[in-house]
């Protein structure tokens, strides 16, 4: 395609998605990054997104109503015209045990983390299918498939990307659009600093690779999902995690490795 690509990258501002954004800003790409409620955070980023590229756009939407989706949308079509390429990477995290769940706890997480992804795939795909040529990416988790106390309405929402991811993938690879997930473990960000602060040492030694991945890490592979070249892949979810859910004790293989002469 001649031309500049358009990307809309929900939580787009902050964390591995402000990452995700200057990488497509880099690259080509004019960016529709969306956030809730950081302004400040916001705005700082635009000044930052807008040196790679003037055309970008900075916009305030809760992905997690169709309001905010169709203004995200709309914003896209009426500045650029199109959109090709949609990451889903809004998310939130929060631990509550089964029997203390409340209601609004449980909606408040499938509503952000999964049924956002569904209602921003089905305002874009429209878009995609009148230029034949589509990349959705959207954010899971190693908690999809790793079971961990108080993470049944995270973990849930992030197994419901995964089905999303495949069932997507098999409606729309008709319209030669592709729909793939990153599965990341545990990334440095604001949504990951408190536990890293209380228990990070720990954790550490669950990962073969004896640290946590970095926000650039993870916006490279975002980066070659959304790319020509990675035309061919569609309905996986890649995990981005040091190895955590490769290998049985990391923690022993560390051990063995620092004790060989
Ligand atoms: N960090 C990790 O280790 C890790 C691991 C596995 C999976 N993930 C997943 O990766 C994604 C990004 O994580 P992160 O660590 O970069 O998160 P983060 O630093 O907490 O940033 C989250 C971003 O999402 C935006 N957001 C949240 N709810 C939204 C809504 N309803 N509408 C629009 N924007 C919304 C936030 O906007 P504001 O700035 O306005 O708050 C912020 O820009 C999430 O889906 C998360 O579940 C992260």
């Amino acid at each position: 395609m001649s031309g500049k690509r358009v990307a809309v990258v929900t939580g787009g501002t902050r964390g591995m998605g402000a990452d995700i954004s200057l990488a497509f800003a880099g690259s080509n790409t004019s960016v529709v990054a969306v956030y809730r409620s950081n302004k400040k955070c916001a705005e700082d980023f635009r000044a930052t997104i807008r040196e790679l590229s003037p055309e970008s756009i900075v916009l305030q939407a809760d992905v997690s109503t169709r309001e905010g989706v169709n203004k995200t949308v709309e914003a896209a079509i009426s500045s650029f015209g199109r959109i090709d390429i949609l990451v889903n990477n809004a998310g939130i995290f929060d631990f509550v045990f089964i029997e203390e769940m409340d209601e609004k706890f449980l909606d408040n997480i499938l509503n952000v983390n999964f049924k956002s992804m569904v209602f921003m795939i089905q305002a874009c795909t429209k878009h995609m299918k009148k230029n034949s040529f589509g990349r959705i990416i959207n954010a899971s988790s190693i908690s999809s498939d790793l079971a961990d106390v108080g993470l049944l309405g995270y973990g849930a929402s992030k197994a419901a990307v995964n089905m999303l991811t495949k069932i997507a993938a098999a409606e729309l690879a008709p319209y030669s659009i592709t729909v793939n997930a990153y599965a990341p473990g545990i990334i440095k960000t604001d949504l990951t600093a408190p536990m890293i602060k209380e228990r990070g040492h720990l954790q550490v030694k669950q990962i073969p690779l004896n640290r946590f991945g970095s926000g650039g890490e993870v916006a490279a592979l975002v980066k070659f999902l959304a790319s020509d070249e990675a035309g061919y892949i569609t309905g996986e979810i890649i995990g981005i995690d040091g190895g955590m859910l490769k290998v049985q004790n990391p923690y022993r293989a560390h051990e063995y490795v620092q004790q060989k002469p």
